[in-house]
């Protein structure tokens, strides 16, 4: 019994002083824990007598409550403490002006790659990506390039180690290699990415972007090229006719191959797509090289097909009158809220995100 008292009036006193809340958890432990004080007592009952028993427990439950709501008024003062002086420094002005809200755009080139997808995808074709670093093998050789062949040098390519076996992608055809080669004929895909030359002016930077298109079955000839392309550019400038025009030309990894221009004129200052007599360039393409099918293993006498690279920048220089290629890549905030797009701004000819 001396015990109880003695503790009761040990911390009944200790509970006068000032006390912070971490005191307050250590008396607590001190008293109520595994090892406390009054724990302990407790175990103690059963080695009472049947008298002792039930006066020594009710005195001890007595003792316990009374120190439990103590220490809990204790908790309870400076919690309330705390909360009130808050509330008398933190004072809400409501006199304040809001904060600016600024959000963000969507870059044009962003745009543009999700429009050329959406169309796409309208027609059968999925999308692959690719990695900006390729290796040699991939970006030329795989694509009927050999070493000394003389459009390596046509690429001005950006090499990342002495023995040119890495380097930025200087097109997004490696993607076609890469497509093949996981998986089996027939393939119909796009592959849009960021692509590399050194090459610096106001309609080339060293970084600009391509679409690589892929398209291989049993019988797909140059009209389904043409049909396909026919399509997609309608369908991207938002016009029911075009002049296309094929030009014949040369890569290593198509034959026969062709650059296709479509017809443009300047009307009141701005440009006019699909009028005209005037020529601009915007991809090149052609049938895929038997050699390439053979280096993916698709056999060139049962499959076949036409690949194209479209120049993303220049079609969304073209379709936004953007007239600097180079804006495009300088993160002028400016130039972006001018140019670029609102999340929300649901363009016309807007088929819904494919990616
Ligand atoms: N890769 C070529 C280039 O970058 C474009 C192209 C792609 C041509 C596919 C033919 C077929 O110039």
């Amino acid at each position: 019994m001396s015990d109880i008292k003695k503790i009761k009036d040990e911390y009944l006193n200790k509970l006068k002083n000032d006390l912070k809340i971490e005191n307050l958890n250590q008396i607590k432990t001190e008293l109520f824990g595994k090892n406390g004080q009054i724990s302990n007592l407790f175990k103690k009952i059963g080695t009472l007598s049947q008298d002792e028993r039930k006066k020594f427990a009710s005195a001890l439950n007595i003792v316990k409550e009374e120190l439990q709501e103590k220490i809990n008024f204790k908790i309870k003062e400076i919690e309330d403490k705390e909360i009130n002086s808050k509330l008398e420094s933190e004072k809400v002005d409501v006199t304040l002006p809001e904060r600016e809200i600024s959000q963000g755009k969507i870059h044009p080139v962003s745009q543009v790659i999700d429009e050329i997808s959406s169309i796409f995808s309208e027609i059968g074709f999925s999308v692959e990506e690719g990695p900006d670093v390729e290796n040699e093998h991939y970006n030329f050789t795989a694509l009927n390039t050999p070493d000394n062949h003389p459009a390596r040098d046509m690429h001005d390519t950006f090499y990342l180690d002495q023995n040119k076996k890495l380097l930025l992608r200087t097109h997004t055809s490696p993607v076609q290699v890469r497509t093949m080669l996981k998986g089996k004929p027939p393939f119909k895909i796009i592959a849009p990415g960021r692509t590399y030359r050194s090459d610096s002016d106001q309609t080339h930077s060293p970084m600009f972007h391509q679409v690589e298109g892929l398209h291989i079955d049993k019988d797909i000839n140059m009209g389904h090229l043409k049909g396909c392309l026919n399509f997609f550019i309608k369908s991207f400038f938002e016009i029911d006719k075009i002049k296309m025009r094929f030009r014949p030309s040369h890569f290593p990894f198509t034959e026969p191959s062709a650059e296709v221009d479509i017809g443009y004129e300047i009307k009141n200052g701005k440009i006019v797509i699909g009028e005209g007599n005037k020529w601009l360039e915007i991809l090149g393409c052609g049938m895929v090289h038997p050699n390439v099918l053979k280096n993916v293993n698709v056999n060139p006498n049962k499959y076949q097909g036409y690949a194209f690279g479209i120049g993303i920048d220049r079609l969304g220089m073209l379709k936004y009158g953007i007239n600097d290629l180079r804006a495009f890549f300088e993160t002028d905030y400016r130039w972006l809220n001018h140019f670029g797009f609102d999340p929300l701004d649901v363009p016309s000819n807007y088929r819904g995100l494919s990616r």
